[in-house]
Order: C-alpha cells, then sequence, then structure tokens
C-alpha cells in the first residue's frame, strides 16, 4: 500500500534506524522505514528522514539513493549521521574518509538561529559514532551547528535539506526529541499515528483476508500473540490457538497461560510435548545444536497437530519485519536469523496464507493496541520470554533436573522483585542456571553445587540493555530464600554484563 503523508525512513543499516521511527512515532506521526532501493514505493510522504549507516560513502557498494526521486518529494528531508554525508556529495561537496571513530557524546553548538535548533540549548549534548566527516561544502550550504572544536556538525541546503552528524533518536542525545519535533515542524499536514485509527483499520484488514476460512496461530503466553489472538477474536474470525508446553516454561507457567486466557474468554489448545523436546535435547550441548533442535520440534509438533492450515497468523512485530529485511539486504549485520522466517512459513507466505497483523508496531504499541483491547495490564506487563524457553538459560545440557532448579530460583527472584515493586521497573529478569560445581557448607555438611545466576535489565526492544542496579535488600533476600529452599545450589550470582558485548540471555 502507498501511504500518503508520512514520515519516510530510509535506511542506511545503522543500528539505530528503527528508533528514528519509534521517535518519530512516540511524537504522534506516522514513521515508515524503507530501503533506499525501494523509493519509488515510498507513495507520497509529508517528509523523509536518511538514516546512518556503517559504510563509508567512499566505498564502492556503499548505499545511494535517487537523489531526483528525493528530491520530487519537494518536503523536508533530514540526513542523519551517513545520511547527511549522502547528502553533501549530492550537493556537490565531499566526504573526508577515516579510520578513526568519534563514539561517544560530544557538544553541539548552535550557529545560527534556524528553526532547527528552536529551543536547544546554548551546549547541548549530542550522540555521535561515525568515521568520515563532511568537506568542501556547497557554496550554498549554511553551517548551522558545530561541535565544542568548531567543526560543522549540521548543515542546511537549499529546498529544505538538513543533515546532521549525530544521532538525535539516541537518548544520549539529551536534546535529540526537540531537533527531531522542530524538523518535523516543517512539514505540513503529517498524518498522525493513533493506535484506535490502527487497530480499526487492522480489524478490517483481517476481515477482508480471512472471510470465513479458519486462522491457526500459536499463543505462548507472552504479549505479542496473546494481543494477536485477542485481535483476531475481536475481528470475530474463527480462529484456533494452539500453546505448545515445550517442557522449556518457567514455574507453573502452562497452567498460568491457560488461566489467563480463561479469563479473557479465549479458548486454546494446549498440547503437552515436553518429552519430545527434552528426549530431543538430551546431552545436547552446543546452543545453536539446541536452538535448532528446539526451533524444529516446535515445528513438528506444531504443524502435526495443525495439518493443512487455511490460514496461519503470527505475532511478528515491526522489528522482526526490518531485521529479516535488512538482513536479506544485507546491510545491518544481524545476529541471529529470525523465527518467524523459518522455510515452512516463508513457503506459507508465498502462498499468501500468513497474515501478521502486528507487523507494522513496535513492542510498546503492542501492548498499547492490547491495553485498548482491555486486556488486563498483568499480562500485558509480563516480561518477554524466549522462544527456546530455560534451555537458553541452562548453558550445557538441559534435563529434567537442572530445569527445576531454574524453575525454583526463578520463582523466588521474580516473586521478590514483585514484592518490592521492581517487577514493572525492570525489562526483563531470569534466574539461570551456570552448571559448574564449587565448594560450600549447608547445615555442618560440605556442598559441592551448581551456581544460579540472577540477571535484570532495561532495554528498548532487546537491541542494547543494560543491568538494572537493584537495591541491596532485594538481592539479598532472593539470595538467601535461594540458598535455603532450592536444593542443588550453593551459591547465587548477579550478573552485571550490559548488552553488547554480552546478550541477554546466556545461549
Ligand atoms: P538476547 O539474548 O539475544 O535476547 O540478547 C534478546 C531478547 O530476545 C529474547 N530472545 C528470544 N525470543 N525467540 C524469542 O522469541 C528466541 O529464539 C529468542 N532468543 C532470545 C530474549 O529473551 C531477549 O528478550
Amino acid at each position: 500500500m502507498q501511504e500518503t503523508n508520512h514520515v519516510a525512513v530510509f535506511d542506511f543499516g545503522s543500528q539505530y534506524t528503527q528508533l528514528i521511527v519509534r521517535r518519530v512515532r512516540e511524537l504522534g506521526f506516522y514513521a515508515k522505514l524503507y530501503s533506499p532501493e525501494d523509493i519509488a514505493e515510498v507513495g507520497s510522504p509529508a517528509a523523509v528522514i536518511l538514516s546512518g549507516g556503517p559504510k563509508s560513502t567512499s566505498e564502492p557498494d556503499a548505499p545511494d539513493i535517487d537523489f531526483e526521486k528525493l528530491q520530487s518529494f519537494g518536503v523536508p528531508v533530514l540526513g542523519v549521521c551517513y545520511g547527511m554525508q549522502l547528502l553533501n556529495i549530492k550537493f556537490g561537496g565531499s566526504v573526508k574518509a577515516s579510520n578513526k571513530r568519534e563514539y561517544g557524546p560530544a557538544m553541539l553548538k548552535p550557529t545560527s538561529h534556524d528553526d532547527l535548533y528552536a529551543g536547544i540549548s546554548g551546549e547541548s549534548q549530542v550522540w555521535m559514532s561515525h568515521s568520515d566527516t563532511v568537506e568542501n561544502l556547497h557554496a550554498k550550504a549554511q553551517v548551522i551547528a558545530a561541535n565544542q572544536h568548531g567543526t560543522p556538525v549540521s548543515l542546511k541546503w537549499p529546498g529544505e535539506f538538513y543533515g546532521i552528524q549525530f544521532h538525535p533518536e539516541v537518548t544520549h542525545s539529551h536534546e535529540g526529541n526537540q531537533i527531531l519535533k522542530n524538523f518535523l515542524n516543517r512539514a505540513t499536514d503529517l498524518q498522525p499515528f493513533l493506535i484506535e485509527d490502527f487497530k480499526r483499520e487492522m480489524i478490517e484488514g483481517i476481515r477482508e483476508r480471512v472471510g470465513d476460512k479458519q486462522v491457526v496461530c500459536g499463543v505462548s503466553g507472552g504479549v505479542d500473540s496473546t494481543v494477536l489472538v485477542v485481535l483476531l477474536n475481536e475481528a470475530g474470525v474463527n480462529v484456533r490457538a494452539i500453546f505448545v508446553d515445550n517442557g522449556l516454561l518457567r514455574k507453573d507457567e502452562a497452567a498460568e497461560v491457560q488461566a489467563n486466557f480463561k479469563r479473557m474468554g479465549v479458548e486454546i489448545e494446549t498440547i503437552d510435548a515436553s518429552k519430545r523436546f527434552l528426549d530431543a535435547l538430551a546431552g545436547k550441548e552446543d546452543p545453536e545444536e539446541k536452538r535448532k533442535i528446539i526451533g524444529n520440534m516446535f515445528i513438528e509438533v506444531f504443524w502435526d497437530a495443525v495439518g493443512d492450515a487455511e490460514m496461519l497468523a503470527q505475532g511478528t512485530l515491526y522489528p522482526d519485519v526490518i531485521e529479516s529485511a535488512s538482513n536479506a539486504k544485507s546491510k545491518a549485520s544481524v545476529i541471529k536469523t529470525h523465527h518467524n522466517r523459518v522455510p515452512k512459513i516463508l513457503e506459507l507466505q508465498a502462498q499468501g496464507k500468513v497474515l501478521e497483523p502486528l507487523a507494522e508496531l513496535f513492542k510498546d504499541e503492542v501492548r498499547e493496541l492490547g491495553a485498548s483491547l482491555n486486556i488486563e495490564a498483568d499480562i500485558l506487563g509480563r516480561h518477554p520470554f524466549p522462544g527456546p524457553g530455560l534451555a537458553v538459560r541452562c548453558p550445557g545440557a538441559v534435563d529434567q533436573n537442572r530445569l527445576d532448579i531454574i524453575r525454583d530460583c526463578d520463582a523466588i527472584f521474580i516473586g521478590k522483585l514483585k514484592e518490592h515493586g521492581w517487577y514493572d521497573k525492570v525489562w526483563q529478569a531470569y534466574a539461570g542456571l551456570i552448571p559448574v560445581k564449587t565448594v560450600g557448607v549447608k547445615g555442618d555438611e560440605r556442598s559441592y553445587e551448581w551456581a544460579t545466576n540472577l540477571r535484570a535489565v532495561i532495554s528498548e526492544d532487546a537491541m542494547t540493555a543494560e543491568w538494572v542496579d537493584l537495591p541491596a535488600q532485594l538481592l539479598r533476600e532472593a539470595s538467601q530464600d535461594i540458598l535455603n529452599e532450592v536444593s542443588g545450589i550453593n551459591r547465587v550470582l548477579y550478573d552485571i554484563s550490559t548488552k553488547p558485548p554480552a546478550s541477554i540471555e546466556w545461549e
């Protein structure tokens, strides 16, 4: 569908590109991400943003954009980092390549009274992440801001083209949102982003595509699949929701998920396949092999139950789509292939049988949609939980005993977070197992047992994460209860690793 009056964001491969889309939506306007080679599909935007990217404009395969087409939109354009360097070249300037990277905070000093910096302090912290810099500016290019050394970091060219070397979309750019807002103020007739409008359109779209066919859908109890099923129900289509218990769930989770759906008046079918999963995983230690076994087994169990599906609905979100797309076009480096894009699903997709109504939304927007569908806050506030479940929280082989130990530690830790009012403040938390034995004393006996690792992080869509400085009292109580109550554990560790370089899960 060709859009009108939206903000078109072109992706040159920066790890922050999704954040630009998010920020624009948070400011209340509809933004959509495009690959620069798809410029012909953009419709008629009200504003354009060119993202940053990992390449140097001097590299032979550096991504480019059809500048004539871009100019033909006749709307304000903002080039961020690589986007600014590319614009400088398009306007006849050049870019000085460098191997030295400037990464981190810098001081922004507006040097003119341009509206882009309206209301911005004389010195404002911004976040830099680049090697190359602009030089040989076009005669009509105007420097509108510099850094603390007087180097130009923001340009304006004729026809409402703007460039900024820094990243306004990251929170370390303290007044980044205001700068984006100022830029969007230059645009006219911007389309607002309202979840209620989206809901109405989604429901109409679902009805149109599904008709009287049956839609099957896997549910995990997580936010995305729950909102998806409730949305399908609201659209009045014939849904068959299947919940696979893979034996890798948290303590009492299967029962809890069933109770939650019952509460919402949605019927689900549960398949207890735990034995099949655990048998297949027996003795397997390699993380990728474990993931593959779990992924393949899920497909086997799910499709055995489904048979021939008329349609399959998935709770794929916008970041997943973007990640898969950039993976295919290999601009950004991607760590894991997304589980919603396995061959069986790609095959169904080619037949037009896959429905992904949430594919335009970010996680927090899905929560907003869920609230407007009257899903209760405790369900919407559940922490994310990985598809391969506890298997990625136990390095090495998994078995019933190890899983039970993780479950007990995790239940105690999560219970303490809730008790101390921290569950909703952290983005994700869990206890895992480090199956390395160390010596201790329990009662009067020598013990030789494993350790549990507690992890609590804050994050924005899991791309990066910071560990949470939990109160010592909370950690003390969690540790004490785990050591007293969980047999097999004689040591409790708190994980203070950021992502990157560590990931959130241990595998
Ligand atoms: P990592 O460990 O990669 O995790 O930093 C980032 C986020 O993704 C979740 N995760 C998964 N979710 N299937 C999922 O549905 C998976 O295979 C998977 N692996 C990791 C993880 O819990 C965290 O929120």
